[in-house]
């Protein structure tokens, strides 16, 4: 891929951050999820590539945009997979909570792991303990390993988990072994990035999140040299049943790096809506909006931080308040 395209993805996630930040503790997600895949996917469509969207926002008849299959771009090469998720952290933003970003990974085409809408067993670790970790080892020697690679004892690692009660067991792992947790509400894609961060404060993400993000984390991790390895983890038959329909042959697998994303020709941006760990949120000032973004491409491993400042009256997408512009057509809007 062109490295040209890096800044085009940037002005995407850009785009959906700034629509969906307007509902930052509005307490309404379905509507910040709305308004953040209405304005990735109008962006998208200027962007010169022929993509499919392998991760999105559900399948074809779940989801009017960004839908898994559906075609993003003006349809000209290269050929691409996007994986998208328009507001990670639906909560988040809905409660003015940390850590909500719009996020994107592009990979060329039928190299991204076409992840089904299920559970995943996720480790996330930098590129000093890439290879010496894994989902099949316990959990303290896990630990041991990325202490030992980073130099530091395993009382001074910061392990991001999310709160949930089914993480109780692997919460009480962690504290026996003597690591550091930082437990999060929702949003794990950004504690996985930020593991290969040096100086972020997290060391490893582990536990049970969303595969879809777990492709994304992924993405991210190729694109900084650091390791994740992810298992499915279906709740029921059910999900046992749509993992066989989209192609998984073994849900026991347990996916290394390269299996999720196999190709280094990947790019990775992610824009923050609400100040998380990896970066600010969305700052508004008169007329204008600033954004911090993030956007990093595999084959060079080059990390790039930009900082725009958005004139709104001259954007046709955001020229009125954003929440007029969605409403009416949002899910869930009370007033
Ligand atoms: P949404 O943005 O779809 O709300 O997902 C946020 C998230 O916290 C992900 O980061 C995480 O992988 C997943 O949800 C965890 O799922 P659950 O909330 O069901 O435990």
């Amino acid at each position: 891929m062109e490295r040209e395209l890096a800044l085009e993805f940037v002005r995407v996630t850009e785009a959906a951050a700034l629509a969906s930040a307007r509902w930052m503790g509005r307490g309404n997600k379905e509507a910040a999820d709305d308004a953040a895949v209405s304005a990735m996917r109008a962006v998208f469509d200027t962007v010169q590539i022929d993509g499919i969207v392998v991760i999105g926002e559900g399948e074809m008849d779940e989801a009017p945009m960004l839908y898994i299959g559906e075609r993003v771009g003006m349809g000209v090469p290269p050929l691409v997979d996007v994986a998208v998720d328009p507001l990670e952290g639906t909560n988040i933003v809905a409660k003015g909570l940390t850590g909500a970003i719009a996020v994107l990974a592009v990979a060329p085409r039928g190299t991204l792991l076409h992840a089904p809408d299920m559970y995943m067993d996720k480790i996330a670790v930098g590129p000093e303990a890439r290879g010496r970790v894994s989902l099949d080892a316990p959990v303290k020697d896990n630990l041991k390993e990325v202490a030992r690679a980073l130099d530091k004892q395993i009382c001074e690692l910061t392990v991001v988990v999310l709160d949930r009660p089914r993480h109780q067991e692997l919460i009480e792992e962690i504290r026996r072994a003597g690591a550091r947790i930082k437990l999060i509400t929702d949003g794990d894609v950004s504690p996985a990035v930020a593991a290969a961060y040096p100086g972020s404060g997290v060391d490893i993400l582990m536990g049970v999140g969303g595969a879809p993000e777990g492709v994304i984390s992924a993405a991210a991790l190729r694109c900084l040299g650091g390791d994740f390895q992810g298992r499915l983890w279906p709740e029921d038959e059910e999900d046992v049943e749509r993992a066989t329909k989209m192609g998984i042959k073994d849900i026991n697998h347990l996916y290394t790096l390269d299996e999720l994303v196999q190709s280094e020709d990947v790019i990775f941006a992610a824009t923050g809506i609400t100040d998380g760990d990896l970066l600010k949120g969305v700052r508004y000032s008169a007329h204008r909006a600033r954004t911090y973004s993030l956007v990093m491409r595999g084959v060079s491993r080059t990390v790039r931080y930009i900082e725009a400042l958005h004139q709104l009256d001259r954007k046709p997408l955001f020229r009125d308040n954003t929440i007029k512009l969605y409403e009416g057509e949002v899910r869930g809007t009370k007033e």
